[in-house]
């Protein structure tokens, strides 16, 4: 993976990116998100709510840890990239003294704005992260379902970026897809001319090393599912199991031991986590 900076990607190469930033941005503005509590458009809303249960647990995990550990009397500054309809920026605002939350589809802009109309901490912009410039040094950055579909000049110029407005000793969360082995590269079946990529622990230790940060953890954010179980609840339409309050703590306190046991990605399938990130002090 090469790093590049501003001045180094070519204006082949920019405009390329631009273009994809714009095929992807269009996507999510066209097809939208599938529920409030959603990350995607496809997904079923019992389970995108049962996910989201669990990984809003586990950011607030994350950030508790955080702000036990930099006490700066409750000051961090919180940002979310490509915020969606804001399900992490209102995790972010109950941590963090205030949160700017970017999200450059105009018509998730419109519903995260509404959504976020009564919560002072944070502030909304319809803008894409190249484009805006936060108004101070953040300290917790929240990027989630947004570079799987980068290619790696995009990566490095958007890590590069996040880093010089981050704190030292500001973290950062990618919610990410990624394998255990070799990195995948599927055309993508949405968004035209993209590829979903599948990057493994490497690929990301390469990148906090590049730019002067440490890989902390990385760890599965939503259950492995049992793919025979799945199908039997599908067709029998059982999904309302998803939101039973034990059915969600249960998997909630599963996933959250193997994260303290650091028992992950055993699995060849491909797995959505949390990559957690901080900038060295110097
Ligand atoms: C899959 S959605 C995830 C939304 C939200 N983060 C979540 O996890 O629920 C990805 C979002 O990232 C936005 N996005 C993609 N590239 C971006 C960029 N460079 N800057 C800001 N937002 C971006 C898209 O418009 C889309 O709304």
């Amino acid at each position: 993976m090469t790093k590049i900076s501003d001045t180094q990607i070519s204006d082949a190469q920019k405009s390329g990116s631009q273009e994809l930033l714009k095929s992807i941005v269009n996507y999510w503005d066209a097809k939208g998100l599938c529920s409030l509590e959603s990350s995607t458009s496809l997904k079923n809303k019992y389970i995108a709510s049962f996910e989201n249960f669990i990984e809003s647990r586990l950011l607030s995990d994350i950030l508790v840890e955080y702000c036990q550990y930099n006490r700066k009397n409750d000051t961090h500054i919180g940002l979310d990239v490509g915020a969606g309809l804001g399900r992490f920026s209102v995790v972010l605002a109950r941590h963090l003294k205030s949160v700017y939350a970017i999200e450059p589809a105009p018509r998730l802009y419109t519903k995260l704005k509404d959504r976020c109309k009564d919560i002072p901490e944070i502030n909304v912009s319809n803008a894409s992260f190249e484009s805006f410039t936060p108004p101070e040094m953040v300290d917790v950055t929240v990027v989630s379902g947004v570079l799987y579909l980068y290619n790696d000049e995009m990566i490095s110029h958007f890590m590069a970026k996040l880093c010089s407005h981050l704190q030292p000793g500001g973290i950062v969360i990618i919610r990410d897809f990624i394998v255990p082995g070799e990195i995948r590269k599927i055309k993508s079946s949405y968004v035209k001319e993209a590829y979903c990529y599948y990057r493994n622990p490497d690929y990301w230790r390469n990148v906090a090393e590049q730019q002067n940060m440490d890989l902390i953890q990385i760890f599965r954010s939503v259950p492995l599912y049992n793919l025979f179980v799945s199908k039997i609840i599908a067709f029998f339409r059982l999904n309302r199991l998803y939101s039973l309050s034990f059915v969600k703590e249960q998997a909630y306190a599963k996933i959250s031991k193997a994260r303290q046991e650091r028992d992950n990605l055993r699995t060849e399938r491909v797995n959505t986590v949390f990559i957690t990130l901080v900038k060295k002090a110097s």
